[in-house]
Formats: structure tokens, sequence, C-alpha cells
């Protein structure tokens, strides 16, 4: 019997092709589709730090020029960043000339990059790293250099000539919103024809917001990851800031997140000046639970051994870039303390407890099992890990344990829940931490 419609193909197969076009058409876009970003994007970048100082007669050291990132590819080698996975080292706003060149190029400013990107950039990847840079949608970037509106295609096939590998699209000046959602589109699609992998890294939804909620299911159709809220600061309150708002929101911006495309809450500011040693463990344990992309905004040519092995602690760096790329959210906050869990692939879940408390010591926290992963994250059993501040390791747990950690002011115990079909104990307590 012939069950091709004539058209040489068997009936199943027509129906299956029909299918796939109808789920083609049917289905909303996912994540910006370049293939890039599945996991946060690691690596370094200057603004935190190094602002816009472009004065290197007066601050050799610490101006934005070619010499102050190939110092830090130096060291991102030497001091083993690279190998735990930093990758991207990244411009900032102020690396441009004032003017555009006779052909409308953006030019680095001749006298702070004298070789040329093109050339920083072959330096950079000699190292095994990747090179990022950054413009903006509007007219001028937030410090007044040129924009790239008018000239988002030039400026793409300018960067991916250059070799650059990922772009800060901030969105200062942007005009009107149809002009801010427009450049954002339209740039993505310049970068995209270039034929360069570069990671784009966007601002729309930070700018859009005074004026409308954004449209997350558009926005990472564009975009790689995206700031929502104001600049990071070296300061607790800072951080803090970020946290309340990320946990307010978190209903509208948590599902938005997944391989390739991200949240991002800012850079880190471990190894500045600002944060305690507890914040700075905050910071890093808060942006791996919610899947943050790792830029580090600090001087790798000094920074204590105590920051530097935290942001290179590899249990804390697996739960960020964990291949699930499910965002992490807060489950609870219960007077001083908040406690947030990230989903991780393999049924385990990171677990975050928070002591917001600015007064007094290290004080506990008691809670069951039995809240995490909505009952799941330890049914029937679980291995506990405490990760952060120290690696403990806090042994077997049925689904109903009472777990109990103390924790710092202002700082955050880590932990990390593997399942496990091992059924526990009849006779009580022996399986409990030591504290009970
Ligand atoms: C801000 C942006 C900062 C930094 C700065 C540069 O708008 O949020 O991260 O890029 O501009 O001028």
């Amino acid at each position: 019997m012939d069950r091709s419609c004539g058209m040489g193909l068997p009936m199943p197969m027509l129906l299956l092709l029909l299918l796939l076009l109808l789920l083609a058409l049917s289905c909303p876009a996912g994540a910006l589709e370049n293939g890039l970003a599945r996991t946060p994007p690691m690596g370094w970048l200057h603004w935190e730090r190094f602002l816009c100082q472009i004065d290197c007669n007066q601050e050799p050291r610490r101006c934005i020029s070619e010499q102050l990132f190939m110092q830090m590819a130096d060291l991102m080698v030497s001091d083993g960043w690279r190998d735990v996975g930093y990758q991207y080292l990244c411009i900032d706003d102020c690396w441009m000339a004032p003017t555009r060149d006779k052909q409308g190029r953006l030019q680095p400013d001749p006298n702070r990059f004298p070789s040329g990107i093109r050339k920083l950039a072959d330096y950079i990847h000699s190292k095994g790293l990747k090179l990022g840079i950054y413009a903006d949608v509007g007219n001028k970037t937030c410090a007044g250099f040129p924009g790239s509106r008018g000239y988002y295609d030039l400026d793409a096939d300018t960067f991916a000539g250059w070799g650059v590998d990922l772009l800060k699209f901030d969105g200062c000046n942007f005009g009107t919103l149809e002009l801010l959602a427009e450049g954002y589109k339209n740039m993505s699609h310049a970068l995209n024809k270039t034929g360069r992998d570069i990671v784009f890294s966007c601002e729309w939804p930070l700018y859009e917001r005074p004026f409308q909620k954004p449209n997350y299911t558009e926005i990472k159709q564009y975009c790689n990851y995206w700031r929502n809220y104001a600049d990071v600061y070296d300061a607790w309150g800072s951080v803090k800031n970020i946290l309340d708002w990320t946990s307010y929101n978190q209903d509208s911006i948590v599902d938005a997140a997944g391989p390739g495309g991200w949240n991002d809450p800012d850079m880190l500011v471990i190894g500045n000046f600002g944060l305690s040693w507890d914040q700075q463990v905050t910071q890093l344990a808060l942006w791996a639970i919610m899947a943050a992309p790792l830029l580090m905004s600090n001087d790798l040519r000094q920074i204590s051994s105590q920051a530097k092995a935290l942001l290179q602690n590899k249990e804390v760096i697996a739960i960020n870039q964990d291949p699930l790329g499910k965002q992490g959210y807060r489950i609870t906050k219960e007077s001083n303390f908040e406690l947030w869990e990230r989903p991780l692939s393999g049924g385990a879940f990171a677990i975050a407890v928070l002591n917001r408390q600015e007064i007094g010591g290290p004080q506990a926290f008691v809670f069951s099992t039995a809240f995490l992963g909505n009952g799941l994250a330890c049914n029937p059993a679980c291995s506990i890990q405490q990760i952060l501040p120290t690696s403990v390791d806090l042994g077997l747990h049925n689904w109903v344990s009472p777990l109990k950690v103390v924790v710092n002011p202002t700082g955050t115990v880590l932990l990390k829940t593997v399942v496990t079909e091992e059924k526990l104990f009849d006779n009580g307590n022996k399986h409990f931490p030591e504290f009970f």
C-alpha cells in the first residue's frame, strides 16, 4: 500500500515533519541561541575598581590602558584564575578616543592603547583568554564617549574584526523606549551577522524599568545576560540592596534565566576595600545561588590570599556553573535569617543561610530538611556538605532532619545537598551533626 501521499515520503515521516513545523511555529522563542553563555560567563571587568581613570601620567598603574589589561591577562594565567574558569577579560567604559575615525569607526584612545585593540585581543587570546569590550546603545556612553546609535553594524564589524569575544552594551543616553529596544535588537542582530562568537551583555531592563515592566521573554531572545538593577559599589549596603531587589522581584526574573541567558546582579567586588570577610563570603555564595555571571572587579596585582582562595573555590564555582542552569531564589526570611536555595543537576540543591543581623556575634539557625526543594531535596535521604565559609562534611540526613547552622553577622553558610536512596536510622540521632 502506498502511504506516501505521492511525495516520496512515508506517512509517519510526513506527520513528524508537520508536527515539527507546528512546534517551531507555536513555541515562543527561548534564549538567544547563539550557542554562547550556556553557563554564566566568568571573568574580570574593570569598572568598579578602576572606573574612568584616563590620566596615565598621574596614575600609570591605575589608568585604563592596554598595559592594565595585559597585566591582568598575565595574572589570570599565572595565578590560576583562568584554570578555575575566569576566562573573559573585559574592558568597560573609557577605552575610546573622544571621536570616531574618518571612516566613522570607533577607535581606542591612541595614548592609552597605542598598539590597538586587535593587538590586545591577540595577546589575550595567546593566553587562552577572551576579550570583552564596552559600547553604548545611545548617542554617548555613560562617561561621554561616542555611542553606537546609527553605527550598530559598523561597530559590530569593527569588534568582530578586532577579535572581540564579548560586548557589554550600556544604555545611557538611549533616547526613547522604542529606540532603546530597537538598539538592543539591532546590535544583537549585527553581532550575529558578523559570524563571530560574541557574548552579548545588555542593560536593557535596567534602563527600561523606571518606565515600564521589562519583557524578559523578549530580552532573552537578544541578550546573553542583562543587568536589572543599580551598579554595584564596594560596600555591604550595595550588596544588600542587590539581594533585596532580587528576592523582591524573584517571581518575575528567576524563570527568565537559563542556559544562554542570565540575570546579571553586577560585578563581584571581593578582594577590594569595602566588604568584611563574611560579607565577601555572602557575595560569592549568593552570586552562585543566583546563577550570576562571575565578573570580578578587583586588582589581581594586589589581592589577599584569602580573597583569592574564596574566588577560586571550586565547589562554589561548580554551583555557579551548574549545567542545569536554574537560578536560585529565597525560600523564606525569618527574623534576621534568609534561606535561599538553587536546584542543581542530579536532584542536588545549593542552600544558603544568610544572617542579616548587624549586631552581636554568630547566631544559630535551625530548620528542617523538609523545607528544602519542596520537600524533595532530602527525600528519602541526602548527604549535606558545607562549602562556605569552610568545607565541612555534615553527613547523612533524612527528609525531616533538623539542621542547625551557625552564621556570623552579615555572613552566609553555603551548603550542598545530594539526594541519596539510602534509608536512614530508626533509632534517632546517630546521623545528626554533632551539635544535636
Ligand atoms: C553604567 C554601568 C556601569 C558602567 C558605567 C560606565 O551605566 O551600569 O556598569 O559600565 O556605566 O560608564
